[in-house]
């Protein structure tokens, strides 16, 4: 379970995220949505006791996470927006870096495990190439490789999708549902509302670091007027594009 209690981070006079709460529970997929900039990966980072929460308290299995860390990260697989990687290493030497680290024991069962990850997700060919070869979509996915191979009950990952060719997102969405309805608690933020809207039990939409509608599909539907489809919702939640000053721009 993933908790967020008034969660609050403030950067010198700028306040990223404003006493946000939120839940995710165990066999749910939360969706975490809103405009760039508006504080999802700043929270993340909070979740992930990365980043010192100003104010309020991020819990992982009930774990406060600043008094609990080593307890709370056991239990946590994260893909940052921008994964930081070693270039120097090739795919296969990162993946039982990372697995050793979380002391994967290592072994026949380990190595078919990372095998059946990589095949899966289309880098197993790829897998002996020095990761400062990859392409974005690769990296992503290597990354991706990486916060699963322990096994964790949760799973923090900020756009994991963003940048990865169909197969490989639809993938990832199967991958994700299985570990949905194995108990797995999952948080992802994302700016491809249609995977948003066929992945997430609830959704979560936050404008300049505060929690502005919350719920499912349905309930999001509701609360945005009847509005159709999650798009319409958001923009009518956080603001569509500036029409007029488009014709300005150009020209008309
Ligand atoms: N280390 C930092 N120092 C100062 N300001 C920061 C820092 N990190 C984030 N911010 C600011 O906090 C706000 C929220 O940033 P954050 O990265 O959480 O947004 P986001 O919702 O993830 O956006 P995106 O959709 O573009 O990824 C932004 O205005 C950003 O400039
Ligand atoms: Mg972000």
């Amino acid at each position: 379970m993933i908790e967020a209690v008034a969660l609050t981070k403030q950067f010198s006079e700028f306040i990223a995220v404003d006493s946000l709460s939120f839940h995710v529970n165990p066999g749910e997929i939360y969706g975490l949505l809103g405009p760039n900039g508006s504080g999802k990966s700043t929270t993340m980072k909070m979740l992930l006791g990365l980043l010192k929460p100003t104010a309020g308290s991020a819990r992982i299995n009930g774990f406060d996470v600043q008094q609990h860390t080593v307890e709370a990260k056991r239990s946590m697989g994260y893909v940052p927006e921008e994964p930081v990687l070693p270039e120097r290493l090739t795919g296969w030497e990162y993946i039982n870096y990372v697995s050793d680290i979380w002391r994967v024991p290592r072994g026949v069962e380990r190595d078919k495990e990372i095998d059946d990850l990589l095949t899966l997700l289309d880098i197993k060919d790829a897998s002996d190439d020095l990761i400062e070869t990859y392409s974005k979509g690769m990296s992503r996915k290597i990354s991706l490789v990486a916060a699963l191979i322990h096994n964790p009950k949760i799973l923090i990952l900020d756009e994991v999708q963003a940048g990865i060719d169909p197969r490989g997102a639809a993938t990832i969405k199967e991958i994700l549902v299985g570990l949905r309805d194995r108990g797995n608690t999952i948080l992802m933020s994302t700016h491809i509302l249609e995977i948003a809207e066929r992945m997430c039990g609830r959704i979560g939409i936050i404008n300049h670091g505060k929690m502005i509608a919350e719920g499912t599909m349905d309930e999001l539907r509701t609360k945005a007027k009847g509005q159709q489809s999650l798009e319409d919702i958001f923009l009518d939640l956080t603001g569509g594009p500036d029409m007029q000053k488009i014709a300005e721009f150009l020209g008309e």
